[in-house]
């Protein structure tokens, strides 16, 4: 339950008066206040603002038609004549959806009424635009790291704040293993720059290039690196929720790094998450017992500055998708703007002036992966064995199967493809349907395309 006042006064109503008549009607109410409502105008009077911030409360304001429109238990035919509404401080209760459970009381200048709401309260507007901001300014750091020691308090507070993370049956199953010394460290860097290797001779020779410029890791640059572990079977066989879905226990580790990454972010701490390994190689080295698992591996430290955007995006390597593509409704597949009429707004922001070619052979199979630009669509009832150059889409009608199309195009699209060509190799109404969607996509986002 939260409370809600409602608030009519005179313009320069001094704060004291205010605060009193608050204070004489909160004696009897334990809840507080998290919404001050008032009529349009007054927001401005600094003994609401002064109230607003005392309470640590949200500030909203409705209009004299809106309050007019209520009905309500002690109307005042003077303030039907200076205001047009009959009523501002029950009105203003009743406009928010509360029920009123302190009708109009006065003082000289100012009338309080006080609802309440059925759903607990959220936070007041600073606090939950302090939540908004961190995680928007939240950044994977691998630049700029300053040699600067972590204090034991600072660290302790933001593994706290993973350690409060979520979990499958509250099984915990994270921990996390602190490594200061260089010469682990150096260990792990090596895995690292294999994995960067290899990962770039398996890229086309623009995608290449691109990668060249980027960094992947700070393990040696910041001062401090964090294993975050993942044990399967704590909390033994009756863990609640676990049963049926045993990837659960997997998420509740990685949520615990995301409650660090943004610990760490208020903390001006800067946090770049590697994941170029095998992580039973990170185990070995780390000499991890076998029933744990590597969910995450963190690079640590003060920072000389948080970008304004992720380092993929600001390079041009990939572009982040947006939420409308992300939201369907009821239904997958329903979405609020049609996917092509999506794909064409956001068309301008998401393809890279001169992107790679891609050849997406359609009702193929993983032996079609020949060379690097060759990407597989599979539209079988069964999933096929994991490859990521396979994606697998099985379709279940030939509108679903263009709509995987576009879908695909748009997503190649945030990654920096510029070109398709396609190559229909399944002779089905599916695999038809999926090459006009793809067709669709490429031309909505401003690709280039062509049939094999
Ligand atoms: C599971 C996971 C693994 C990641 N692995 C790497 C990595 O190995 N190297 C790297 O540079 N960034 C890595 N990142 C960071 C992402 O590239 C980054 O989160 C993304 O580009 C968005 O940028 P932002 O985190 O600054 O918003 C990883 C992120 C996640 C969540």
């Amino acid at each position: 339950m939260s409370l809600v006042l409602g608030v009519g006064l005179r313009s320069g109503t001094p704060y004291a008066e205010l605060h009193e008549l608050v204070t004489t009607i909160l004696r009897e109410q334990p809840d507080t206040i998290s919404l001050v409502v008032t009529v349009e105008g007054k927001e401005r009077e600094p003994a609401v603002r002064q109230l607003v911030d005392d309470l640590g409360a949200e500030l909203r304001t409705f209009s004299a038609d809106e309050l007019a429109e209520q009905r309500v238990p002690t109307p005042s035919e003077q303030v039907e004549q200076l205001k047009g509404t009959s009523s501002v401080a029950e009105a203003a209760v009743l406009a928010t959806g509360a029920q009123l459970v302190l009708p109009k009381q006065r003082s000289s200048n100012a009338t309080v009424a006080l609802g309440r709401t059925p759903a607990a309260a959220g936070y007041g507007p600073g606090d939950r635009e302090a939540v908004y901001r961190v995680i928007a300014e939240r950044r994977d750091v691998r630049r700029g790291f300053l040699d600067l020691p972590v204090d034991d308090a600072t660290l302790g507070r933001v593994l706290g704040a993973a350690h409060r993370a979520p979990s499958v049956g509250l099984s915990q199953p994270w921990d996390f293993l602190v490594i200061r010394h260089v010469a682990t460290r150096r260990k792990v860097h090596e895995l690292a720059v294999a994995q960067r290797d290899a990962f770039a001779a398996s890229l086309p020779p623009d995608r290449r290039a691109a990668f060249d410029g980027l960094k992947i890791e700070a393990i040696l640059d910041a001062p401090l690196n964090i294993a975050v572990t993942c044990d399967p079977g704590r909390g033994g066989r009756h863990v609640l929720g676990r049963h049926a879905d045993p990837r659960t226990t997997m998420s509740s580790a990685a949520i615990a790094i995301q409650n660090l990454w943004l610990a760490a972010r208020a903390e001006g701490l800067g946090v770049g998450w590697v994941s170029f390994f095998e992580p039973a190689e990170v185990a070995a080295v780390l000499d991890l017992p076998r029933h744990i698992e590597l969910i995450g591996y963190l690079c640590v430290g003060y920072v000389d500055r948080f970008a304004p955007a992720p380092e993929l995006v600001r390079s041009g390597w990939a572009k982040r998708r947006p939420l409308s593509w992300a939201v369907h409704h009821e239904e997958w597949g329903r979405r609020t703007a049609s996917i092509v009429g999506d794909a064409a707004q956001a068309a301008q922001d998401v393809v890279p002036a001169a992107g790679q070619c891609v050849r997406v052979v359609v009702g193929g199979d993983a032996a079609q992966l020949q060379d690097a630009e060759v990407l597989v669509v599979d539209l079988g009832t069964d999933r096929p064995a994991g490859d990521f150059g396979v994606l697998w889409r099985a379709a279940r009608t030939p509108a679903e199967a263009v709509e995987f199309g576009v879908e695909i195009a748009r997503d190649l699209a945030l990654q920096g493809v510029g070109q398709l060509v396609v190559q229909v190799v399944e002779d089905s109404e599916r695999a038809v349907a999926l090459a006009r969607g793809l067709q669709v996509g490429a031309s909505a986002c401003g690709l280039t395309h062509s049939s094999a």
